[in-house]
């Protein structure tokens, strides 16, 4: 990631020495830009700790420059770009606080080529804050009438979020970029989903290509990873009813660090390391075959260290939907149930549950959740309702066998093997319990 590329070497060429030398000549620097005032191609605002540098770039082709905000000592690494789909196609470029309030890109001709759209009139600035966040304000100490963290580009920098606004409708997300040498929008995208029981989402298109599995109070259940880096980033799944989102923030002394998601579709975790001076992954979604959405069908179950059975499995009670086709590893049609469930009339029934450790808990867009109830309580919740085929924990912060209640009544999806996974409790006819069935 840290080779040197044409482009590098151009922007070493193009952005001032004094952007790249912050502390040298702190006298030099700013982080803020006043009305009247402008930051033309060549010239920078640095964030007063240093860390972020907004100016202008060429990712790729020279002729191409947009206007963005990089790590200081990652150039490579742009976090925002304000005119993403719109290349300015010489280095004439300006970035001023129009008379009426808005923060504009301007080409060489004077034309406005990207605009905050705002209205203002007070003592306008525009602040890159040390948190990679640029701030337009008037001066009123009011809210920000405008800010890059509500504009997202490739990347989630610690403190901002991802999701839904269920106020104004606003969604917040990731789009990557087109490819490593052009910023405008690509077909992946990331945020997170609120449709049942929240959880992260990766999308070719509108299509769900990974998925996190659910929130389950400390990490998604199939990111158990996100357990082994706590100590740096604190991570937060805001669910009200005023937003469903997901962000997090990077702990006193924590590294610098981002979320990425690439050209190609693959969502990573980075986190800088001074010593090598070099991003270090420390995860990545999807992560191998198992986590390619829906890869055994519907009731079928991934094990990654199963090449030998191309990785599906049924789980148990359940056969494969199409024998022939699954012989022939084509498993995306799934497993079907063996035994009939006893339904009963909500008071009597012969089922009971499978007991299955070690999950990424199936897709959750359309199972529901009740925080207030024990596991014991979601147990009899499920065995009373026909529609409901499993259960599991909705919150494991307590540890034990967790708290509240996640119900599952259309097909399980999209289940699979993970270190330190989650238990499901499968609801299954009393012939198919075995002696790992609960009581
Ligand atoms: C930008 O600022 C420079 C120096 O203050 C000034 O000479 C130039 O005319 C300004 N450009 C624009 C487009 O405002
Ligand atoms: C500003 O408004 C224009 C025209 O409606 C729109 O195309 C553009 O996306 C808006 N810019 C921002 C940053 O919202
Ligand atoms: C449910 O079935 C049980 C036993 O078959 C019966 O005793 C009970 O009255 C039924 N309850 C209802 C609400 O139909
Ligand atoms: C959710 O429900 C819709 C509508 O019934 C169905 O089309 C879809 O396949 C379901 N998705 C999952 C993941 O169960
Ligand atoms: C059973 O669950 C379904 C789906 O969650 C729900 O619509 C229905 O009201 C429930 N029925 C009872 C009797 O609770």
């Amino acid at each position: 990631m840290e080779e040197l590329t044409s482009s590098h070497i151009l922007s070493l060429l193009l952005c001032s020495f004094l952007a790249l030398s912050p502390i040298a000549f702190a006298a030099e620097v700013t982080d803020t830009l006043g009305k009247g005032q402008n930051v033309s191609d060549g010239e920078t605002l640095v964030s007063a700790g240093g860390s972020y540098t907004l100016g202008f770039f060429s990712p790729g082709v020279a002729a191409k420059r947009y206007l963005g905000i990089w790590f200081t000592m990652s150039e490579d690494v742009v976090s925002w770009v304000a005119n993403a789909d719109r290349p300015l196609t010489d280095a004439f470029g300006v970035l001023v606080i129009s008379g009426t309030g808005s923060l504009l890109l301007l080409d060489s001709s004077g034309q406005v080529v990207w605009s905050s759209n705002t209205t203002g009139t007070g003592f306008m600035t525009a602040q890159l804050l040390n948190s990679g966040n640029l701030v337009l304000s008037d001066g009123s100490g009011g809210a920000a009438m405008w800010q890059s963290f509500d504009h997202l580009s490739n990347t989630q920098l610690p403190g901002m979020k991802i999701g839904r606004n269920l106020w104004t409708g606003a969604e917040w997300r990731l789009t990557s970029w087109r490819s490593l040498n052009d910023p405008s929008p690509g077909n992946f995208h990331y945020t997170t989903n609120l449709e049942g029981v929240p959880q992260n989402v990766l999308l070719d298109g509108d299509k769900v290509i990974y998925r996190t599995g659910p929130w389950n109070g400390q990490w998604f259940s199939g990111v158990t990873e996100m357990a082994t880096y706590s100590d740096m980033f604190a991570y937060q799944l805001t669910n009200t009813p005023s937003e469903v989102t997901y962000g997090y923030v990077a702990k006193p002394g924590a590294p610098l660090s981002h979320l990425l998601l690439t050209h190609d579709g693959v969502f990573r975790r980075l986190v800088w390391e001074p010593s090598s001076r070099a991003w270090k992954v420390f995860f990545q979604g999807p992560r191998d075959i198992c986590d390619d959405y829906g890869k055994c069908g519907v009731f079928g179950m991934c094990n990654a260290n199963a090449p030998s059975t191309s990785f599906c499995s049924c789980i148990k009670g359940f056969s494969p939907t199409s024998p022939v086709q699954w012989k022939m590893r084509g498993t995306s049609s799934g497993c079907r149930r063996n035994v009939m469930l006893d339904c009963g009339n909500g008071t009597s029934t012969t089922d009971g549950f499978v007991v299955m450790h070690g999950l990424k808990l199936p897709d959750t867009r359309n199972a529901s959740a009740d925080a207030s109830i024990t596991l014991e309580e979601c147990s009899a919740k499920c065995l009373a309702n026909c529609s409901c085929l499993g259960y599991a924990a909705l919150d494991i912060r307590g540890g034990g066998v967790g708290t509240g209640c996640i119900i599952w009544k259309d097909d399980l999806m999209d289940l699979r093997y993970v270190d330190g996974g989650q238990t499901l409790y499968l609801r299954s006819a009393k012939s198919e319990l075995g002696t790992s069935s609960s009581p």
